[in-house]
Parts: structure tokens; sequence; C-alpha cells
């Protein structure tokens, strides 16, 4: 396995591949891998002959007062996950490197980023888009997989590769949990154990409004209630956003009729965590 800083080296090694036909995978990542991040580079050597994985914490992903400079870094450590998995590349520029003095391109996506993490955290899905633009020049990949715990990001660069006839494969992998339910996160690891078991709360929510919807409610004010109140009721939980959108549209839903996404972003001390589920409500026979 290779650790490649420079976006030069890293694009004449993609050349290379590609001279020699092989299939390129990408795995972008912030770092500080855990078993889920693991879980994208197999699937990802599935559908490719070799596997990029990038870390980057992308400073224009995060908004001011954001946690940019506490974001947990560990190369050695990602670089023996990424070892663990059969990662042939591991491509990890400096910020300097992929923001140079005079940097000023942007790529945006309009409508889906606007609401959810679009609206509380604005500016983030610009600097997403951005350096997944910038990543798919460099590695130049096949194909590129991205996780369904970030839903809403996943969804915004399917659209930014449709809208902008990107030639590359978005395939996506369900969310990797912890057996207790917690959606696995470098983040999880800022968690007090205290914290910790107060955040069993948002996976829990999401099931119970699995077994509303299963019981036959189909009211997304009492939905939402519900897990509002439940997410709330845990000490130092502090609501983001629980919502119930369209996973294509993104619009809001007030009754569950086919697929709807379950959203939520709860900030637990300094910590912020998102989840979600997609609720569907069995077909009915006739
Ligand atoms: P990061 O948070 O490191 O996540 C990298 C990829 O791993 C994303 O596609 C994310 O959805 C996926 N992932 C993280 N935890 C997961 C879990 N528990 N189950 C399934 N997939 C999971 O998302 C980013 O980095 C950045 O925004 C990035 C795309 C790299 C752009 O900077």
């Amino acid at each position: 396995m290779r650790i490649i800083e420079s976006i030069t080296e890293m694009q004449q090694q993609a050349d290379a591949w590609r001279r020699e036909e092989k299939r390129i995978g990408l795995v972008p990542t912030l770092g500080y891998l855990h078993a889920g991040h693991q879980k994208l580079m197999e699937a990802a050597r599935k559908h490719a002959d070799v596997v990029v994985m990038s870390v980057f914490v992308n400073p224009t992903q995060f908004v001011q007062g954001e946690d940019f400079e506490l974001y947990p870094r560990d190369l050695d450590h990602d670089a023996r996950l990424g070892n663990e998995v059969g990662v042939d590349v591991i491509f990890a520029p400096q910020v300097a490197e992929m923001y140079p003095d005079g940097y000023q391109t942007h790529v945006e996506v309009t409508r889906i980023t606007l609401p959810l993490c679009g609206r509380h955290r604005p500016g983030h899905f610009r600097g997403v888009t951005t350096v997944v633009t910038k990543l798919f020049n460099i590695v130049k990949p096949h194909i590129a997989v991205f996780g369904e715990k970030d839903f809403q990001q996943l969804a915004v660069v399917r659209r930014m590769v449709r809208d902008l006839s990107m030639d590359v494969k978005i395939l996506s992998h369900p969310i990797v949990r912890e057996t207790d339910g917690l959606a696995m996160s470098s983040r999880n690891t800022l968690l007090t154990p205290e914290e910790r078991e107060q955040a069993l709360l948002i996976n829990r929510s999401l099931r119970e409004a699995q077994a509303l919807v299963a019981g036959g409610v189909r009211s997304a004010e009492e939905i939402l209630d519900r897990v509002r109140s439940r997410v709330s009721a845990g000490k130092g939980m502090n609501v983001d956003y629980i919502e119930l959108r369209d996973p294509e549209s993104f619009e809001e839903v007030a009754r569950i009729s086919g697929p709807a996404l379950l959203a939520m972003a709860v900030r637990i001390g300094k910590t912020r965590l998102i989840d979600n589920c997609v609720l569907q409500a069995a077909v009915e026979s006739p």
C-alpha cells in the first residue's frame, strides 16, 4: 500500500492504471477510520481492480465554529485499517495542496442542499461537492462508494454527477452500526461514556418510528412528535433537526405513503451525530 500526498503523483498513478485498463475505485473519507469505512472499501474492491481511499479533513465543508481543528486525525491508524482491507493507495494531501493561495472555484448543488444538514450547516455541501469533484479529477475513479449514513450527502453527490455528466458510477453502502445500534462514526470517539449511553436514544427512536409505521401510523406529525420527545428527553441532547422528507426530492412529507426519509442530527455535549432510516409503509392488500 502506498501513501500519496501529491496531486500530480496521484494523477500519474491513475493514468498508469487506466492505461493498463484497471478499474479504479475510490472511497473518500475524512480519515480516523472505523469498521464502517472498511465496509465501503470492501464494497469498492468488489467493483474495481484497484482501490484508493482518500484521507483529507476538508476545511471547506466545516462551517465557522465547527470542529475542524478538533476533528480526530491519525494517519498511521488509517493506514493500518486501509491495509487490512487491501486498499492499494491512500491519497492524503495537505490542505495547501488542495487549496493553494488564490483558490476560488466551487461546485454547488442547489435545491436538495437547502434542508436538513444544508440548513443547519450553511456552505457545508458546497465544500463537500467541491472536494469530491477535485478528488474525482485527481483519482479518476470508475466507481466511488458513499455511505447511506450521510444520506443527503449521497443524494447531493449523485445529483452533481448526473447534472455535470461526470463519468463515475456512484455506489452506496447501508449504515454500519455498533452491536448496540449506534451508527459508527469517527465522532463517536469524542463522546464521554455517559454521552455514549445517551446516544443510543438516536437509533432507538428510529426503530420506534419504524414500529409506529408498521403498526399503521401514517401521520408525519404523530411520528415526529414521538421521535422528537424521545430524543429530547435524553440528558444533554440538543436536536438540530428531526424531519421526514421524500428521499429523492427532499420535500417534506406529511403522510407516509411511499418511502420516507426520517433524518436527524443531534448534539450531545459538543459532539454532533447524524442518523437516518427510510420508513416504508407496508404494501396494503387491496
Ligand atoms: P466521512 O465522514 O469520513 O465518511 C466517509 C464515508 O464513509 C462517507 O461516504 C460516509 O457516509 C461513510 N460512512 C461513515 N460512517 C458510516 C457508517 N456508520 N455506515 C456507512 N457508511 C459510513 O463523509 C465524509 O467523510 C466527507 O464528507 C467526504 C465525502 C469524504 C468529503 O470530504
